[in-house]
């Protein structure tokens, strides 16, 4: 802002020089051009004390000069006026200037780097909208021991977090062995409560305990999920604004390769998807049948199955926090589930009395970052997507996930081919 009030004020000044600079070239035009009026009309006399203005007073010679001594005047008081005319203009110009810097708000300059920035389009089929937003500067005041932690452990200013407490220790066995098998330094539990912060040290797991002074902590305690879901969002907003990219990862998943390989980091959000196919899992037309409506009864709408709310990688930029916040925020004061809520708010748009966020969001790769329906309905029952190999399983369409996931660990991991087979589709009721 001090950069572009310098900036205006050089631009006043460079105003003001060229203002003089133009008066006092008119003034020797003005003068030359006097010169020459009296020289032609008083060759012997021309020491004459006259007014601008009245040279078109003065009187003219016999009929042989007539012509090219009206022409001579015709063309200085033309020129005249229009050099009269154009300093007006321009002292319109900078008195305008100088009211507008006088306002000097926020606007006036909001408006001017509008104006700075401001592109042409350019030729079709050239035009691409900013997608990927800049990250926020990190301030490590607002966590300096979680700075520190992730300091060492983060790679490239990213890293996965995980939420546990001792209520789910064997998932997150599989959780972490899985992830060191792959080689995956880059990983973070935030331990909920001292005895997953000690198992987590006895396995070597880096782990981060929230600091107990902190007020926020206790929500930690609370066993009500509503609750602990919105301290999954307050937590992560402390990465972000530390400046960190944070993948954020459930238990239930088994990881078979770095999912940082698999990334497009291009916005706000990048999400796996709850969907099963190509259709649901990247958008389809969904057409609402209205039978009385005749000829129009069938109507188009947009359908998307929901982002995972329990795996994603979200980048430290301004709309990723203001998701967190607006999520965090409706589960405090809401009975929901965080993963309708963060749905909600990424995919809503704006409309009366309601203003969308705007983030850049991206879906998985659904055979690279699998849910369990596509792996136990689908994958494993074709013999073209069985021969592939996912990033990650999420088991999130199951309840038995212990054994399912030492399944597909495995299936997978170990080679065995029938590991799967003896499961059935879903979980029963
Ligand atoms: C008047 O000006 C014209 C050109 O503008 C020139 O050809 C002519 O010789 C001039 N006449 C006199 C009398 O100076
Ligand atoms: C599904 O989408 C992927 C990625 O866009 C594409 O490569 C693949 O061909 C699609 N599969 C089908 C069956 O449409
Ligand atoms: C597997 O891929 C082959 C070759 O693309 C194709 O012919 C076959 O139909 C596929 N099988 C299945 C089960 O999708």
């Amino acid at each position: 802002m001090i950069g572009l009030r310098e900036r205006e004020g050089r631009l006043m000044k460079n105003n003001s020089h060229s203002l003089l600079i133009s008066i006092i070239v008119t003034t020797v035009i003005i003068g030359v051009l006097i010169g020459c009026i009296l020289l032609f009309y008083f060759p012997n006399d021309f020491f004459v004390s006259q007014s601008i203005t009245s040279i078109r007073l003065l009187p003219f010679a016999g009929p042989k000069t007539q012509e090219n001594s009206t022409e001579c005047e015709s063309k200085t008081v033309a020129l005249l006026s229009d050099k009269n005319a154009e300093l007006k203009k321009q002292l319109r110009e900078l008195t305008e200037r100088l009211r507008i810097a006088e306002q000097g708000k926020d606007q006036t300059e909001k408006e001017f780097l509008a104006l700075v920035k401001q592109e042409k389009a350019g030729p079709f089929g050239t035009v691409k909208a900013l997608r990927t937003n800049p990250i926020v500067a990190p301030d490590e005041s607002v966590n300096p021991r979680l700075a520190n932690l992730l300091e060492k452990i983060a790679v490239k200013r990213e890293i996965i977090v995980t939420l546990a407490n001792s209520n789910v220790k064997e998932i997150l066995e599989i959780w972490f062995t899985n992830i060191k098998r792959v080689g995956i330094p880059n990983y973070l539990v935030v331990a909920l409560d001292d005895e997953i912060a000690k198992f987590c040290e006895s396995n070597q797991v880096p782990f981060y305990k929230r600091d107990p002074d902190n007020g926020i902590d206790t929500v930690g305690k609370i066993p009500n999920g509503e609750a602990v879901s919105s301290l999954k969002f307050r937590i992560l907003r402390e990465f972000l604004q530390l400046g960190y990219s944070v993948l954020l990862s459930d238990i239930d998943i088994v990881y078979l390769q770095n999912p940082f390989d698999h990334l497009y980091r291009d916005s706000d959000v990048e999400s796996m998807s709850d969907g099963h196919n190509n259709m649901t899992a990247y958008g389809y037309n969904d057409v609402f049948n209205d039978p009385g409506m005749g000829w129009s009864s069938g109507v188009f709408t947009r359908r998307i199955f929901v982002y995972n709310a329990g795996f994603f990688y979200i980048r430290p930029t301004i709309p990723s926090i203001e998701l967190l916040d607006r999520v965090a925020a409706r589960l405090l004061k809401e009975k929901a589930w965080d993963q309708v809520v963060f749905n909600e708010e990424l995919f809503h748009p704006s409309y009366p009395g309601y203003d969308g966020l705007h983030a850049a969001k991206r879906t998985m790769d659904i055979y690279l970052f699998m849910n369990s329906r596509v792996l136990f309905k689908t994958v494993r029952n074709n013999a073209n997507l069985s021969k592939l190999k996912p990033v990650i399983i999420h088991l999130n369409y199951h309840r038995d996930k212990l054994t399912r996931m030492k399944a597909v660990v495995e299936y997978y991991v170990n080679g065995n081919q029938d590991a799967l087979k003896p499961f059935p589709d879903g979980t029963p009721r």
